[in-house]
Parts: structure tokens; sequence; C-alpha cells
């Protein structure tokens, strides 16, 4: 018996050895943690079980019969983060580049399978060199299972990704496929062809760093919506992101206990819109001093900057914040915003977090760039993802609310529950300056000073329309507020929204312009 007992334990030790003591010392020395130190740092203190730990490949080409690591390069398991479960694949470096075997993947899938049918998030590690090429198509096959699995449970449960390491050709498609991707600075990368293949086919000289590092993905392309300094930080920002969401889709999101002074108005609020309508503030002094303090947990905080979107909390229950930011383009609307707030609020829709909207938008961005690059198609992205969206939704214009933008970002008349305007608003279809030109052009042109002329018109436009009341008198907003008075009616409106019941339309899916 006790040589069986002893068995095991060598397995177990040997399993957790991975690819031996000098690939770890080699990963050390890389500035990266092993899989399992960083499951350690991920989960909470042995809460982690592992599955599969005694998993090996069955290739037989060349020679790989012989080189053979319990797990196979991947470990995987469940455990808890803040008592919570959640499922977890970690890629293992120092097997074969942690690259995917058949066996490797038949492993992340099992582990996908148990998150979706057991409703708790998954959360995947990647560190891999990529399809395990003594193995050729039956790898390539497993990275399909794995992509499959990825969409069958978009929505159903919440899909983490982070990359540790390198992250390459076909292989970036699960994480892409992913709610969130974190990449750790420095020592991470993301792209469909490496520098060498860049280099042969178009000439470019660029390094893995400026092609697919973190930096260029959580600015440039927004593929990556956090980016850490290392891994240490790249784990507790997934820790902290869990916080806000539910299990799955048939769940809410955990409530803090929230303990009022009774008095939530919030004197700060008062003076940060500036006198001049051009001049810019910044809207996440006015999110964090309307959320609960702290609770502000930015997503995508490097990339189209002219939106602001990220989890908070209000009276400790958990929301989704999209926020037009004038501080940047004068928060205006472009193809990289639109598709940034739009993949925001779904999802916050499929996992039935509330939304809360903060509005100063000048409108959509002009020119011939963002028309050849669709902006027509992007902004319905956004248009689209607030129409459909069915969990309470709240709107708070601080002040420009133009045009289509007016519209695009959670109108009444898209399906908003409750509207609130600042005395500051300004709901029209246009500034008053570039109204006044369009519509009393005649009499500014005919006028004896013009510039006399167009000041009068715009004063005229904008004291009718560039106000709140308007849109008040039809409805259109619910009710026009105190800035220190919004966190108080915030609160009460997501109470009295809780219980919301609103069923889409029959169907198979929509079909959002993509
Ligand atoms: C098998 C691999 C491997 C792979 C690395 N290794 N990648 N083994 N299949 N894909 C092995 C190496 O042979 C080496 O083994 C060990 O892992 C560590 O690799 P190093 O090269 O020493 O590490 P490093 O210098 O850090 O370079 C890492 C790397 C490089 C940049 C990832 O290994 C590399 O370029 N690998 C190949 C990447 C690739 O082309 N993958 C296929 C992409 S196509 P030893 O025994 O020497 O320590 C693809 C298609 C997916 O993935 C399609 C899905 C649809």
């Amino acid at each position: 018996m006790n040589n069986r007992r002893d068995l095991l334990l060598q397995k177990r030790a040997e399993s957790n050895l991975g690819g031996g003591q000098d690939r770890i010392d080699a990963q050390h020395k890389k500035g990266k943690l092993t899989s399992r130190e960083r499951l350690s740092l991920l989960l909470d203190e042995g809460s982690f079980h592992e599955i599969d730990a005694f998993v090996t490949h069955r290739s037989n080409d060349f020679g790989m019969e012989k080189q053979q690591f319990l797990g196979d390069g991947v470990v995987t398991g469940y455990g808890k983060i803040d008592g919570r479960l959640v499922y977890v694949f970690s890629q293992d470096f120092t097997v074969f580049g942690g690259s995917l075997s058949e066996t490797h993947a038949e492993k992340i899938c099992k582990v996908m399978d148990m998150a979706t049918q057991n409703g708790a998030p998954i959360i995947g590690l990647n560190d891999s060199g990529g399809a395990r090429i003594q193995e050729g198509v039956v790898s390539l096959g497993g990275y399909a299972d794995i992509f499959y699995r990825n969409v069958q449970s978009s929505g159903v449960i919440p899909q983490i990704s982070a990359i540790m390491g390198p992250c390459a050709g076909g292989a970036v498609y699960s994480p892409a496929l992913t709610d969130f991707i974190h990449m750790v600075e420095n020592t991470s990368y993301m792209f469909v062809t490496g520098p060498n293949v860049v280099k042969t086919v178009t000439n470019e000289d660029v390094s893995s760093e400026d092609l697919g590092g973190a930096s260029v993905h959580g600015s440039k392309s927004g593929v990556a919506h956090f980016t850490s300094a290392n891994e240490v930080a790249c784990i507790q920002s997934i820790r902290k992101l869990i916080s806000y969401m539910p299990q799955n889709c048939e769940e809410r999101a955990p409530r803090l206990p929230y303990n009022s002074t009774g008095d939530e108005s919030r004197s700060s609020l008062i003076n940060i819109i500036p006198d001049n309508p051009n001049q810019p503030y910044d809207i996440k002094e006015v999110v964090e001093n309307v959320v609960d303090e702290h609770s502000f947990f930015e997503v995508h905080k490097n990339f189209a900057e002219n939106i602001v979107v990220g989890f908070a909390r209000l009276a400790g229950r958990s929301i989704g914040i999209v926020a037009n930011q004038p501080a940047f383009l004068a928060g205006v609307l472009d193809v990289h915003s639109s598709q940034k707030g739009a993949r925001f609020v779904r999802f916050c829709d499929a996992f039935n977090i509330p939304l809360l909207v903060f509005e100063d938008v000048p409108g959509f961005l002009p020119g011939t760039d963002q028309e050849w690059n669709a902006i027509i198609t992007n902004g319905a992205k956004l248009l689209y993802a607030f129409s459909e969206a069915t969990v309470p939704r709240i709107t708070v214009i601080t002040r420009k609310a133009y045009g289509g933008a007016y519209d695009v970002m959670n109108s009444k008349h898209i399906g908003a529950d409750m509207n609130f305007a600042w005395p500051s608003a300004e709901i029209a279809v246009m500034g008053a300056k570039g109204a006044a030109e369009i519509i009393f052009k005649r009499q500014i042109d005919s006028a004896e000073n013009r510039d006399v002329a167009w000041k009068e018109k715009e004063k005229e436009y904008g004291d009718l329309f560039a106000n709140p009341y308007r849109a008040a008198a039809r409805g259109f907003i619910d009710e026009v507020i105190l800035p220190e008075e919004t966190r108080e009616r915030l609160i009460a409106a997501f109470d009295m929204l809780q219980n919301k019941v609103k069923n889409a339309p029959k169907r198979k899916h929509g079909n959002i312009p993509l």
C-alpha cells in the first residue's frame, strides 16, 4: 500500500514540476511566473482543485513518445475568488512552450464545459507558443474545439483571458472571443502573424512589442481591455473585475452591503461643469463623485478615450458606466468610441448589470477618415446595443446632447428607463452657433455687421434650445435635477427599477451591424 501511496505522491510532485526546474528558472529569468504560481495568486488561498493533472499527450511522431510531461502543458481546475466559484486554465510554458496539443485542448474544453454547465466564470491564463507543431492538424482541431465553446458560452458565463506570454497565429482568436482581455506590459504579445512574416509580406521592420504588445493593444487596437505593469498587478485586476459580475446570465452581480449616512447629496458635483460650454472638463470627476467611493473600475482606459466605460457600485449595487469624455476630442462619437461603448453595453446587458450613462456629446466626428472607416456602421453598433438592452438603463445629460448622438446615447426613445438632465444641459439638433449659421444664413449675410447679427441669432437659438426644458416639456427628460442631487436620484431610480422585466421579441437572434 505504501508503494502505491508513494507512487501517487511522486506523480503529483512530477506534475507540479511541469517541464522541470531548469525551465522554471528560465521562466523566472524572463520576469514571468509559472502557471501554478499565477493560479495561487489568482485564487483564494487553498481553494484550487486541479483536474487532469496526469494527462499526457498521444503523439508518437518525431520521438514525442519519449517526451512526456504530466499535465501536458496546461494546469486546469476550479477554485474561488472572494469565495465565489471560478473555473481556470493556466498554460505552462515550461512544457513544450505551453503549446497546444490535442490533449492540452481537451483539458481546456473539459473545464470550459464544466463552467458553462455549472454556471460559473472561466478564466484563461495564456502563455503559449501556439499549435503543438509536432501534432499538426489535431492541434488545429483542438483550437477550433475551444473557439466553438467560447462562442457557445458567450453571454452564458463571463469569460476572461489574460495574455502572459506569446499568443500568436490563430491562437489569438480564443481570447478575442472572450469578454475581456488583460495583457502584461513587456512580457506578452498578440498578433496573427509575427514580425518575420510581416517583414516578408510588407517589408515592414517591427518588433513584437510594437506589433502586438500590451501598450499597442491597450491603446491603438483596443484588443486588450486592461494592461498591467506586471503579472501580479494583472492577476489583481482580474480578481477585481470578477467582483462586479454575476456568476452567469441567470444571476445578478453580488450587491455589497451599504450603510447610507442618510445624506447622499454631493456638493462636489456643483462646480465641475465650466461656465463656457466649449471648455472641457473631466467626466471621470463626475463619475467618481456620483458612485460609491473608490468603486469606479475603468475598462479600456487608454483606448478611444473620448468615451469612458467601466464598472462601479452605487449604494453597493454593481453598475456599468458609459460616459462621453469632453476632455478628449470634446467627447465626440467616432468609430472606435462607438465600438468600445457598444461592446461594453452588450456585456452589461448579457449579465444583468444595470447601465448608467453620462452624456455630454457634440455629435459624431465628421471627415473622410471617419466616413471611409464606416462611422455609419460603427455608430449604428452603439445605437443597436443600447436599443436592445433590457437591463435598467438611466441617463444623466450633464451638458451637450446634440443631433443623432442625443438619440444614440441611451435616449428615452430607444428604451432608457429614466432620463435626467442637469440645468447646464443643451438638448438640440446642434450647437447654437452652427444652427444660427444655417437657419439664419440669409439674415446674417445681409446684415450690416455680420458678426453681430450672427451673435444675436446664436443667442436667440441658444435661449430657445440650449437648455433641458424643451425636452422636459415633452417628457423626453423625466426630471431636471441639480448636480448635487444626482447620486440620491440615481440610487432611488435604480432601486425603483430593480424588478424591471422586459422581454425582447421572439426571434433567432438580431443582426447587429458588425
Ligand atoms: C512545439 C514548441 C512550440 C510549438 C515553442 N515550443 N513553441 N513546441 N510547438 N508551437 C518549444 C520549443 O521548441 C522549446 O523547446 C520550448 O518550447 C521553449 O521555446 P523557445 O523557443 O526556447 O522559447 P522562446 O525563445 O521564449 O520563444 C518562444 C516562442 C518560440 C516565440 C513562442 O518558441 C516560437 O516562435 N515558437 C513557435 C511559434 C509558432 O510558430 N507556433 C505555431 C503558430 S501557428 P525546448 O525543448 O527547446 O525547450 C498556430 C496556429 C493556431 O498556432 C491556429 C489556430 C486556428
